[in-house]
């Protein structure tokens, strides 16, 4: 019994907590198809590699398993394998190469013609003087072609040209003393010594030795506005010469912040104009302010990223690959620079990519593969209210009738604004910043219906949203927000019928040491006379029902976001039930730590609620005292603490109530004499099998047992709002 108690725990505690991988269970996030598999009808993914990338057979394995395009890194730049005359280094860029071929995997052709890491014995003779652009251009050619015709059977697209055009923020400079516009040229050698003539040749001769290949013009910062424009100047220039430019790579050296869609998808569209490939050859999401392909950069700190970083990181993957699947019309193939962020050169402390230095799989990885194609094309409902939870006069948080919800949040010098509130395990809606430092964002699709939790993290500290109302949970008071439930009349406020009260009771609590509180919800009516056994007038007296909150809440958590009076009044107006008195009293449950699950055993509360509340109910109230008119009930951690009550008490509770807190099995209370009826329910997204089980096995061992499973929700309170509906009306009869 005790082995079988002790997995009913788990079981609950694992249903309290959706998110408890993060609390000790690992997660495999490349658990699934592999990215290529993924996107299959969009693009290729490739990723650039090094020597150890291709010789350890963990990471090949994710090579093959991930990935349908390579890069090598370093190996085939003209300074690594042709650093002198006639010298070849073709060691490690035939292993990357024939790894390659034996995988069936084909190649990006990286680079052929570059400023940086390049063979620059190309531009002096023997004696160190400067060739002529002739000797240059016939160097490049027989450079071009030896590694061309070594590769091109495994390669399908060649970085022809890398880096050829200046970069932003020097729209003028001096020339002969006088201020003239700035070249749109990278003042490198080859531009010094040819022109913009270079490109020209190295394309040609990249055409000559691959009449097949795609041939790219690759560079980065293609976001920003100016570099855009040259770029796109340029390659417009060479195409209509008949340069045989096929496509633009844009290297991709992004950042958490950084480029936003419309930006992004500013510049796909104007390269769209006069090419019908586009390369993004080395994606990479630096978790700092900074961008591009420059090799200076910060390393960063040697410290672990925090979780609202990794979060921001993730929805920038997500909404850049979103951009890239509404564009793959073009782009033809997405290239993550390096495997893992072991690996990066921006060092493992930016912690740019899907792989962590471990070579484990991040949720990036996930986010990135498991997009919804039919959410990419889905535009909200523009009937747009504010949630009903909000404070006076304020327009935001609002829902839409879709469940949507969005959020607008004024801080205008934030860096980042995370709502808690998303979809599929996301660390929640990443809000961004519009020209006003306006913070706004809406959820990436409908929300579960009913009451939410959420708050704000704020560059990193956690807020509460000043638009709406607070309500305790997380042991914390958070914001909160609903979403309209298509049964949402059983909770709402009835301008017709009587009222009952909730009554705050406070009292000594011996065994803690502290004034406690309840709140007790007096149904309308309550001190009214009636006739007694006897005849003579008396004050009518009530049943009672104990209902406990879930961790992290306390005793306003059922009168407020549970609705439990207005569900109460709603009933009895309707004839449901016969009224009855709700105790609904502070759990301790707050003061109990996660990791001690094991041990705990729900006896302090029992004294409190026993030896302690119960005297202080059956004395200021008009209660009917005794077990057939007294149940205890209570969701999530409360059902835990019902069960080890009623259990262990079933001389003082007649009625037992588990909503998303576990089940009974008939060996565990042995007698179905004990208890005239057992409620047990859940969201349909929690354990609902368990709970069906379980109330079929009550059920055959002769109990009065009921289940119920709420349509469309988890461990939320809609959940336990329907719960409780449905449970009073079964109870005390
Ligand atoms: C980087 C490599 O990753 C580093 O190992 C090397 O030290 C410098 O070059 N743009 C490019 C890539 O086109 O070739 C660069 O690769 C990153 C910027």
């Amino acid at each position: 019994m005790k082995k079988r108690f002790f997995t009913g725990l788990v079981l609950v505690c694992m249903s309290i907590l959706p998110t408890m991988a993060q609390w000790g269970r690992p997660v495999d996030y490349s658990a699934g198809p592999g990215l290529k598999d993924a996107y299959k009808d969009y693009f290729t993914i490739g990723v650039a590699v090094n020597k150890t990338n291709i010789s350890d057979p963990a990471q090949t394995a994710i090579i093959k398993k991930q990935f349908n395009s390579v890069t090598a890194e370093n190996a085939w730049k003209p300074g690594e394998i042709h650093p002198k005359e006639g010298v070849w280094n073709f060691g490690l860029a035939d292993s990357i190469a024939n790894f390659c071929r034996e995988n069936g995997i084909k190649m990006r052709g990286h680079c052929l013609c570059w400023h940086s890491q390049f063979a620059d014995w190309m531009f002096t003779d023997k004696k160190g003087k400067p060739v002529k652009k002739e000797v240059f251009y016939q160097r490049l050619r027989e450079h071009i072609h030896t590694v061309v015709n070594r590769y091109k059977d495994v390669v399908y697209a060649w970085d022809v040209v890398n880096e050829a055009m200046a970069d932003d923020g020097r729209p003028f400079e001096f020339v002969n003393g006088k201020m003239v516009p700035a070249s749109p040229y990278r003042q490198s050698r080859h531009f010094k010594l040819c022109g913009d003539e270079f490109i020209a040749k190295a394309f040609e001769f990249a055409r000559e030795a691959d009449p097949t290949g795609v041939l790219i013009y690759n560079d980065y910062s293609c976001v920003d506005n100016g570099k855009r424009e040259r770029i796109y100047n340029m390659v417009k220039k060479m195409k209509d010469a008949g340069v045989p430019i096929d496509g633009i790579g844009m290297q991709g050296h992004y950042n958490i912040y950084f480029p936003d869609e419309e930006q992004l998808e500013k510049a796909i569209n104007r390269f769209k104009e006069i090419v019908n490939i586009i390369h993004i050859t080395e994606l990479d999401l630096r978790t700092n302010t900074e961008s591009g392909g420059q090799l200076m950069f910060a390393r960063g700190e040697a410290k672990p990223q925090a979780p609202y970083i990794g979060t921001l990181q993730e929805d920038q993957y997500a909404r850049l690959f979103k951009v890239f699947r509404k564009h793959a019309d073009v782009i033809k193939n997405v290239t993550f620079w390096n495997l893992s962020d072991k690996d990066s050169w921006l060092g493992v402390n930016n912690h740019p990519l899907p792989f962590d230095e471990n070579f484990k799989a991040k949720r990036s990885l996930q986010i990135i593969r498991e997009f919804d194609a039919a959410a990419d094309k889905r535009v909200p409902k523009d009937d747009w209210v504010p949630n009903p939870m909000n404070q006076p006069g304020q327009e935001y948080p609002q829902v839409n009738s879709e469940g949507f919800a969005r959020f607008r949040v004024v801080a205008p010098d934030a860096k980042s604004v995370i709502v808690s509130l998303g979809l599929g395990g996301r660390g929640g809606t990443v809000l961004r910043k519009d020209k006003n430092g306006v913070w706004t964002g809406t959820t990436e699709g409908p929300m579960d219906p009913g009451f939410h939790y959420y708050h704000l993290t704020i560059d990193g500290g956690v807020f509460n949203d000043p638009g709406t109302h607070n309500y305790f949970g997380s042991c914390r008071w958070e914001s909160g927000i609903e979403i309209p439930a298509p049964d949402q009349d059983f909770y709402a406020w009835r301008k017709d019928i009587p009222h009952g009260n909730i009554q705050q009771v406070n009292f000594w609590s011996e065994s803690t040491g502290k004034m406690q509180t309840a709140n007790v919800y007096l149904p309308s009516g309550y001190g009214k006379l009636v006739k007694g056994k006897n005849g003579k007038l008396t004050q009518e007296r009530y049943p009672v029902l104990y209902l406990q909150h879930g961790w992290g809440e306390n005793e306003t958590s059922w009168p407020v976001q549970g609705k439990a009076g207005i569900i109460m009044d709603n009933l009895i107006a309707d004839g449901k039930i016969k009224p009855f008195i709700v105790v609904m009293a502070y759990g301790l449950t707050n003061d109990f730590k996660f990791g001690t699950i094991g041990k705990f055993t729900a006896e302090e509360f029992e004294k409190l609620l026993i030896d302690e509340l119960m005297p202080v109910i059956d004395k200021q109230f008009l209660t009917k005292p005794d077990k057939w008119n007294r149940a205890l009930a209570g969701l999530s951690m409360g059902g835990m603490e019902t069960k080890l009550i009623t259990l262990r008490r079933p001389e003082v509770f007649g009625y037992w109530g588990l909503l998303s807190g576990g089940q009974y099995a008939p060996d565990e209370i042995k007698d179905p004499k004990v208890v005239k009826y057992i409620f047990e329910g859940c969201g349909d997204k929690e354990n609902p099998d368990g709970i069906n089980k379980s109330v079929a096995d009550l059920k055959a061992a002769g109990y009065n047992a009921e289940g119920l499973i709420s349509e469309g929700t988890a461990h939320e309170f809609l959940t336990w709002r329907r719960c409780l509906y449905q449970m009073a009306q079964s109870l005390f009869k």
